[in-house]
């Protein structure tokens, strides 16, 4: 896992290689109050320490108290680096911002059809990984 932090966007980023070729990217902080979550290898999710809250890959609520979902970034490895599409709060989020469907229990597939970049210029290069 990798923890990114985009100061000017206002963003704390969790990127985890959940599987062969797939990285998902979710804010850091829990919606419930904002500790930081866990990514879980095994069971292929995240969870806060705090109070229990579970979210998919994408970000998606798996289980309470927290009712709100992780925002998702997209996330590719191009050649040997990580490229994550980062956008701040107040920024419409980017075409691929989309999360992937079914992201518990999906199978690796081919991404071709989410590879697509954003024209907000507002992609983030991530270093020395
Ligand atoms: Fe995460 Fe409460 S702060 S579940």
């Amino acid at each position: 896992t990798y923890h990114l932090t985009v100061e000017d966007l206002e963003r704390e980023i969790l990127v985890v290689h959940a599987r062969r070729d797939e990285y998902f990217g979710v804010d850091i902080k829990c919606k419930h109050k904002g500790c930081d979550i866990n990514y879980q290898p095994t069971e292929k999710l995240f969870r806060c320490p705090c109070h229990g809250s579970e979210y998919d890959l994408a970000g998606a609520n798996l289980k309470g108290p927290s009712v709100k979902p992780l925002n998702y970034y997209h996330a590719e490895l191009r050649g040997n680096e990580v490229v994550v599409t980062v956008y701040g709060p107040n920024d419409t989020p980017p075409a691929n911002a989309t999360p992937p469907k079914d992201t518990t229990h999906r199978e690796v597939a081919d991404s071709s059809a989410a590879s697509q970049q954003d024209s907000t210029g507002a992609n983030k290069k991530s270093t020395g990984w």
